[in-house]
């Protein structure tokens, strides 16, 4: 009896647990859509009493950058003391930690924003400081409607180029945002501002061109002649992430771009990448682009 106890309650328990496999939203404007990609852009058309006109709420940000521009109708942002209104020719820049919430203006019929998702480079970083900000969420208004329209053709394209069927789509595409940052950082006065530290940079070159080895923050540190905990500091405060997380991100982007461009074996594409275990590169890999390197292979290869 108390034996059947015992398997009646783990057989309960157990399939308690089980969790439901709910199906993938596929559609970057409804909620649940995860993210988990590198880069992905949209154009959000909320009309008032739509399926759209929703706040967009995500409490704890996100794991990536967005950058929004308005361009048609208002949109509200935040809520509270720190609420502000967008217009057209308003450009956004949500870092990783800044909370979402946003949506159409409660006088607005509409708004319409152009965004792009995104892992940035470790480069990117003096770009990615932008002045105005509100809780984190740095502003930018275009000057002009030539700058507006130019803007607006900077986020079509990369959208346009990012769906593209070839294999370098998502790189064309990476560069055509990085573009549209540096005009972003060109049209304030921030390039006036102070470059990010060498010894950072120095850091990021030498994990950079040693993915496959194992260096630890000890080693990198006293080559860039920085204590440890002093270097760990100053690169999450100037990169925006840690050091191991910026390394994974780099790994990642290698693999997937060689799994990509050549017909090594997974095996050896993840030692080339630092993974020597091929069961646990596949797992970060998965975490990370949300499949695994082979299905990843299959579906990036040209048609
Ligand atoms: C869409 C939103 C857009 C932006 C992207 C990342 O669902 O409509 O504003 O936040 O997600």
């Amino acid at each position: 009896m108390q034996n059947d106890d015992i398997f009646t309650k783990t057989l309960f328990s157990v399939l308690s647990n089980m969790k439901k496999e709910l199906p993938k939203q596929l559609n970057p404007l409804l909620p649940g859509y995860a993210f988990d990609v590198f880069l992905v852009s949209g154009m959000t058309p909320i009309e008032k009493g739509d399926v759209l006109d929703f706040m967009i709420d995500r409490p704890t940000g996100m794991k990536g950058f967005i950058i929004n521009l308005t361009v048609k109708g208002k949109g509200k942002i935040l809520s509270g003391a720190d609420e502000f209104i967008v217009e057209p020719g308003d450009l956004l820049l949500f870092p990783p930690e800044a909370v979402h919430y946003y949506g159409r203006a409660d006088d607005a019929d509409s708004w319409y924003h152009r965004w792009v998702y995104f892992r940035p480079r470790a480069y990117w970083a003096d770009w990615l400081k932008w002045p105005d900000e509100v809780q984190k969420i740095g502003r930018i208004r275009l000057a002009n409607p030539q700058q507006v329209d130019e803007f607006d053709g900077l986020f079509l394209e990369i959208e346009e180029k990012h769906k593209e069927v070839r294999p370098m789509s998502e790189q064309l595409a990476m560069n055509l945002l990085e573009r549209l940052l540096i005009r972003c950082y060109e049209i304030t006065s921030l390039a006036d501002n102070v470059p990010m530290d060498p010894r950072v940079l120095e850091a990021c070159q030498i994990l950079s061109s040693s993915l496959s080895i194992e260096i630890s923050i000890e080693q990198l540190a006293e080559q860039v002649f920085l204590s440890p905990s002093r270097l760990a500091h100053l690169f999450r405060e100037q990169v925006g992430v840690s050091i191991v997380r910026w390394r994974e991100d780099q790994r990642i982007i290698r693999a997937k771009l060689l799994l990509q461009t050549t017909p090594m074996p997974v095996a050896v594409i993840g030692q080339q990448v630092g993974y020597d275990d091929q069961l646990y590169f596949s797992r970060v890999f998965k975490k990370r682009v949300g499949v695994s390197p082979s299905e990843y292979r299959k579906s990036a290869s040209p048609l």
